[in-house]
């Protein structure tokens, strides 16, 4: 396959971009996309040229970093595929392609298609965990949980937080991120004893590092690659609301879910 690539080269965060076009030439079809971006770059590098920085880690979908927005829709359309894990038979020879990088106010352009996404992280760190005691594991079975519960949370635990919700979003929202890692500890008895604190905070971190409003628009739900469903952003706003009302004041709450 022979295409025509357009992407975004950005030299650092202070700097302008712009699209620059490159020839990707002799693509085999079962490439996947990156495979398809290293053959580019070994072409650059052996022109002496500066290779197109993108990010990616894994490659095999579970580390969500291949952030990469694909002819204008983030991880490229295919459903509940990452951009890491979308191959070259899906598109046609001679194609003309238009790689960006995500684009949001919480996730600056640090260089070409790479972005500081480390905003998500520190809504991880606010409050996306359990706090455990060490000291003799409980038995397994003096906890039973629901099965439709244990579905949900499992469901929900899919999220890898790429942040392609954040990008599709007119609002560059991170409602359905924060509503998987809200809803996929608020199902499990180990996440319910910190079930107020930890929507309080999630969503009062969220709020501080300048992600937008949700208006349940469902582009998100529409490129997630772990196809998050917006029922999780219901059950967030649940889980906020009773928080509020149980008036937790050891969290500062900011703007409020959504
Ligand atoms: S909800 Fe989907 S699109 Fe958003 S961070 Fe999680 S896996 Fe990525
Ligand atoms: S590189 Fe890990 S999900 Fe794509």
């Amino acid at each position: 396959m022979n295409l025509t690539l357009r992407i975004w080269r950005q030299k650092d965060r202070n700097s302008p971009g712009r699209i620059v076009e490159y020839q990707a030439t002799n693509i085999i079809p079962d490439m996947s996309f990156l495979e398809m971006l290293d053959v580019v770059n070994e072409g650059l590098i052996a022109k002496g040229e500066e290779p197109i920085a993108f990010d990616s880690d894994c490659r095999e979908g579970i580390c969500g970093t291949c952030s990469l927005v694909i002819d204008g829709v983030a991880h490229g359309g295919q459903r509940g595929t990452t951009a890491c894990q979308l191959h070259m038979r899906h598109f046609r020879d001679g194609q003309t392609i238009t790689i960006e990088p995500w684009r949001a106010q919480a996730f600056p352009i640090l260089r070409d298609l790479v972005t500081d996404r480390s905003a998500v992280d520190r809504i991880i760190a606010a409050g996306g965990f359990v706090s455990v005691n060490t000291g003799g594991c409980p038995d397994g079975n003096a906890i039973p949980v629901p099965k439709t519960d244990a579905d949900a949370a499992m469901d929900a635990a899919a999220c890898i937080g790429c942040g392609a919700c954040v990008a599709a979003c007119k609002n560059a929202s991170a409602m359905l991120f924060v509503s998987a890692k809200v809803s996929h500890l608020a199902y499990l008895p180990q996440g319910k004893a910190e079930r107020e604190r930890r929507a309080l905070a999630m969503v009062a971190q969220m709020d501080a590092e300048g992600f937008g409003s949700c208006t349940v628009t469902g582009s998100c739900e529409a490129v997630c690659p772990k196809e998050i469903s917006l029922d999780f952003i219901a059950k967030l706003n649940r889980e906020y609301g009773k928080a509020v009302l149980k008036g937790d004041a050891r969290v500062s709450v900011g703007g409020g879910a959504g």
